[in-house]
């Protein structure tokens, strides 16, 4: 186990830097520990099955056997899966994998290309297919889905499984697939074993927001070489910190309170902005994580609350040429988190200035490591000279260990901040009706009754269209 870690930084909030209208004074955040102690208590007892998914052995061995087999067998892998069955794959693939490596045709990195489809475009879904219509022999599908009804997995399977079965006939196409379902039940896992595919387990209890560390994040990233021993140890290290009771010691606990407090002050944005590209795919799965498991109608008492904080993505330095305009001068409503890298493990150096552009020597012969980390500082500078609070997660390096931490990091910050908003952060039953009233749309017999609510609702009333 590398000895790389990350940190969360909370100096920027404080109502030393940014004054009292908008910090958090001392005696506010000691308020906030004896609000958030108690339930961090909680929840170390009652822990969530997602918790215990870094101890779990027989999940990496059996994503590492399947893996075995397909690494170096096939050229393409591709997940078909959505939410939470795919935006982990995703930032672990960005993260941890070479900007280019989809494009490695050398083999430089030994295995499959990945691609991750989590949308029913048929544009989208046109190209890939046509691309990848004589390839499908070196293509292998990892189907994820916990329910196998979610309407666009299931359409992706469905057109994945006929063009196999076309092409390659139904004994070969079967070896194409994995399943990557629940144990024992729902329509995926019957789908499976009726046609005898492989497959993987997606743990019971554990909502997909909170899967990545299962076989549903991990068997991709094994596949693709991620070293997915240090993405657990390094959960299993944040585990650790994460229980503590001492509120000062804890980045969820500090990390949740501050988030719980900022949306009570009329700050309900929580902007998220990796200042590295690697990380850009994981403030895509925090987005995910925040708002389902928080954006609730109801506390747990059953009282409309309409709570949420509203997750907003961006990226160092990209946005700063497209956000922070807002950010600085528009309403002082957003909480900033940065993601900050210390050693990027390799660096670009900056080649000199033309002789008739003296005005660019200051960047000649410095390094673009140096560059995007002075832009952070830069950026967080401004933001703090307009009274905007300013948290950091700041990574010693992007590697599996850090990665793992950040994952576990987030997953129990939004446990605690489900504590403190009182709302169940596990449920998501907003999503489950949207899935329903695409079953009613697309005709489906048993919700012919909603189709007949909503059909009328969602015509298009041509007096409106202009
Ligand atoms: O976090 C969640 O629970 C959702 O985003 C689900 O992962 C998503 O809706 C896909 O569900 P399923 O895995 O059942 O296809």
């Amino acid at each position: 186990m590398s000895d790389a870690w990350i940190k969360l930084y909370y100096k920027n909030v404080m109502a030393d830097v940014i004054g009292a209208e908008h910090g958090i004074s001392n005696s506010v955040l000691d308020d906030l520990a004896d609000k958030t102690v108690p339930l961090i208590g909680e929840l170390n007892e009652g822990r969530a099955a997602y918790r215990e998914l870094p101890y779990n052995e027989d999940y990496p061995s059996a994503v590492k056997a399947v893996a075995g087999d397909v690494r170096g067998a096939c050229e393409n892998f591709v997940v078909l899966g959505i939410g939470g069955s795919a935006l982990g794959n995703i930032a672990l693939q960005t993260a941890l994998n070479p900007y280019m490596y989809n494009l490695d045709e050398g083999q430089r990195y030994g295995g499959p290309r990945l691609f991750v489809f989590d949308n029913v475009d048929p544009v989208q879904a046109a190209s890939f297919l046509d691309w990848i219509g004589d390839k499908l022999e070196n293509t292998v599908f990892n189907v994820i889905s916990k329910s196998g009804r979610t309407a666009e997995t299931a359409a992706q399977f469905l057109v994945i499984r006929e063009l196999l079965e076309k092409r390659l006939g139904a004994e070969k196409a079967k070896r194409q697939i994995i399943a990557t379902t629940d144990a024992n039940e729902g329509t995926m896992r019957k789908i499976a074993d009726d046609a005898g595919y492989r497959t993987l387990v997606v743990p019971d209890g554990v909502g997909g927001r909170f899967s990545v560390l299962s076989p549903v994040g991990l068997l991709s990233a094994a596949v693709c070489g991620i070293d997915i021993d240090g993405l657990l140890a390094g959960a299993r290290a944040m585990d650790k910190v994460v229980s503590s009771t001492d509120f000062y010691a804890n980045p969820a606990g500090l990390n949740a309170a501050i988030n719980f407090h900022y949306y009570n002050v009329g700050k309900p944005i929580s902007v998220m902005m990796p200042y590295a590209y690697g990380l850009k795919d994981l403030s895509d799965w925090y987005r995910q994580l925040w708002a389902e498991s928080l954006g609730k109608t109801k506390d747990v008492s059953g009282k409309d609350v309409f709570v949420g904080p509203t997750p907003v993505k961006a990226l160092g330095t990209t946005d700063q040429h497209s956000q922070v305009q807002l950010y600085r001068e528009g309403p002082n409503d957003k909480l900033f988190t940065f993601l900050q890298v210390k050693d990027f493990g390799c660096d670009v150096e900056i080649g000199p200035a033309p002789d008739c552009a003296p005005e660019l020597g200051y960047l000649a012969g410095t390094k673009m490591s140096k560059l995007l980390n002075s832009e952070k500082l830069a950026t967080e500078y401004a933001l703090l000279k307009d009274k905007r609070p300013c948290l950091s997660v700041m990574f010693d390096k992007v590697c599996g260990e850090t990665i793992g931490q950040f994952i576990y990091l987030y997953e129990v910050t939004t446990s605690i901040a489900g504590r403190l908003f009182a709302i169940n952060a596990y449920d998501q039953p907003a999503v489950e009706l949207g899935k329903e009233a695409t079953f009613a749309l697309m005709g489906r017999e048993d919700f012919k009754e909603m189709a007949e609510e909503i059909t009328p609702k969602m015509q298009i009333d041509e007096k409106f269209l202009v």
